[in-house]
């Protein structure tokens, strides 16, 4: 029975609740603003057709193996694994991808929550309208406004203090608890976060160059593919649908006996790629006919999309739309984020949900203080997170799931029949392997482009030109 070895005894109040807790914690910056330029960077549609790929022949099982080994074991993701490898009588050290998932959780958050502090600013400002703002005025605002500015709303203390203001919102959320925090704040920013996305679509659509924008985003350049753009399209699946975490296992903890995983798992993945499939269409269009470059990372967000909406009438109202709306996405992905270390802590005896979400929200708020300035630091996490901790730690969530656990084992979660056998035949033979190749061809050449080393020809030959010392 599921829950029988477990010690959770807090369940999601109802099954839109847990759907809306997961799509919240999915859908996030990583949608948004990650998702649209690291597709039209990685081949356009060359890059969406494998990043489907991954989600529906990756993403999807791994989801529901989450999820099922979070309710077999009702606890969080290290516990977890660690009770389900004592119920196989196999050896504890498989709570390693336990570990490696919520450490990379919490790295995750520590960049993230920078981020988001970022939006909060801009969200402010946006009520100011950004009229008349030129591309480097808004580069300088943006420097100024990450808190190397004069201005008091443009001070590294204003930008610590929007931090705190941030973590403490998540502290209370969480410390709430699943049902009466994460689950309730989820039903509602939402539903909101998806009305007010169709709005700026539209938006943008209507005022911008909507034909540009598609041909960035779809057209598919096969000239621009590699093994990169596999382990970009696999990292930002696991990415944009929150597994290899261990958090999707910890979620799956709260969840009622009687909820079907593999249905709730495809609503989930589905939610999550039709959002970043529109997410694009809310920035480029107004973007372009800015005359803007569809820069990448950061001054997309923060340089460009305000010089497009001072540019278009109408638009000094939808900026506080758009920067709200990214708000209400980023923040339900960091409460789900926090949820997993707190969880962890709170299985711990004498610890309370409240004292583990204060305390984890102290430890990063000190992080903060020290790299809320820092882009290097944001890109380095970044680089760590998604080319390098998310699939190892879906590699080894799927291993265990595949090859440790028995068949019987997850039956009474996932059932019997079709997709028990297309599940578990994709979690064997298929999940891990890819995996496994992508991560170690695509590291390398990711290492081979971010550090400018070069690599033994045969490997060149696999992963696309070598780069070249510069001349003299
Ligand atoms: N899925 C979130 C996003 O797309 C980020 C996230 C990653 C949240 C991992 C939780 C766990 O922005």
């Amino acid at each position: 029975m599921a829950g029988e070895i477990g010690r959770k005894t807090e369940h999601w109040g109802s099954r839109f609740g847990f759907i809306m807790a997961s799509v919240g914690s999915a859908v996030g910056l990583g949608n948004f603003w990650r998702f649209p330029y690291t597709a039209g960077e990685n081949g356009g549609g060359a890059f969406i057709l494998f990043y489907i790929i991954c989600v529906l022949l990756i993403g999807m099982p791994l989801l529901m193996a989450e999820y099922a080994m979070g309710r077999k074991s009702g606890m969080s993701a290290i516990e977890g694994i660690q009770s389900l490898a004592r119920a196989e009588s196999r050896s504890q050290n498989w709570g390693i991808a336990g570990w490696v998932g919520s450490l990379t959780s919490f790295f995750i958050l520590s960049f993230y929550m920078v981020i988001s502090t970022w939006l909060m600013a801009f969200l402010i400002q946006s009520f100011g309208g950004f009229e008349g703002m030129d591309a480097s005025s808004s580069g300088q605002n943006f420097v100024d406004t990450i808190g190397q500015g004069e201005h008091p709303m443009r001070s590294r203390w204003y930008m610590l203090g929007l931090l705190a203001l941030f973590l403490i919102a998540n502290i209370i959320v969480v410390g709430r608890g699943v049902k009466g925090g994460i689950e309730k704040v989820a039903t509602v920013l939402m539903p909101a976060f998806f009305i007010m996305l169709l709005v700026v679509v539209g938006f943008s659509i209507a005022n911008g160059d909507t034909a540009k924008a598609v041909s960035f985003i779809f057209e598919p350049k096969w000239e621009d593919v590699g093994f990169k753009t596999f382990l970009a399209a696999l990292g930002q699946a696991f990415f944009s649908l929150s597994i290899g975490v261990g958090l999707m296992i910890t979620y799956g903890a709260y969840l009622e006996p009687d909820t079907n995983i593999p249905r709730s798992s495809g609503l989930i993945v589905a939610s999550d790629t039709l959002v970043a499939l529109i997410a694009g269409f809310a920035i480029f269009p107004i973007v372009f006919s800015a005359g803007l470059d569809p820069s990448s990372g950061p001054s997309l967000f923060f340089i460009s999309m305000p010089v497009a909406f001072g540019s278009i009438p109408g638009g000094a109202i939808m900026a506080p739309v758009f920067f709200g709306l990214a708000l209400f996405a980023a923040f339900t992905s960091s409460i789900s984020l926090m949820e997993v270390a707190v969880s962890w802590l709170e299985e711990r005896q004498g610890v309370t949900r409240l004292g583990a979400s204060i305390g984890v929200g102290y430890v990063l708020f000190m992080i903060g203080a020290a790299y809320v300035f820092s882009l290097d630091y944001l890109d380095f996490m970044d680089f760590m997170t998604e080319g390098l901790l998310l699939p190892l730690g879906g590699l080894l969530a799927s291993y265990f799931a595949g090859w440790v656990l028995s068949r019987e084992m997850l039956t009474s979660e996932l059932g019997e029949g079709t997709i028990m056998n297309a599940w578990r035949f994709l979690i064997r033979w298929f999940v891990p392997p890819f995996i496994f190749l992508i991560l170690v061809f695509g590291f390398m050449d990711k290492i081979q482009d971010q550090y400018h080393v070069p690599l033994p020809g045969f490997l060149t030959m696999l992963l696309g030109p070598n780069w070249v010392p510069p001349a003299g």
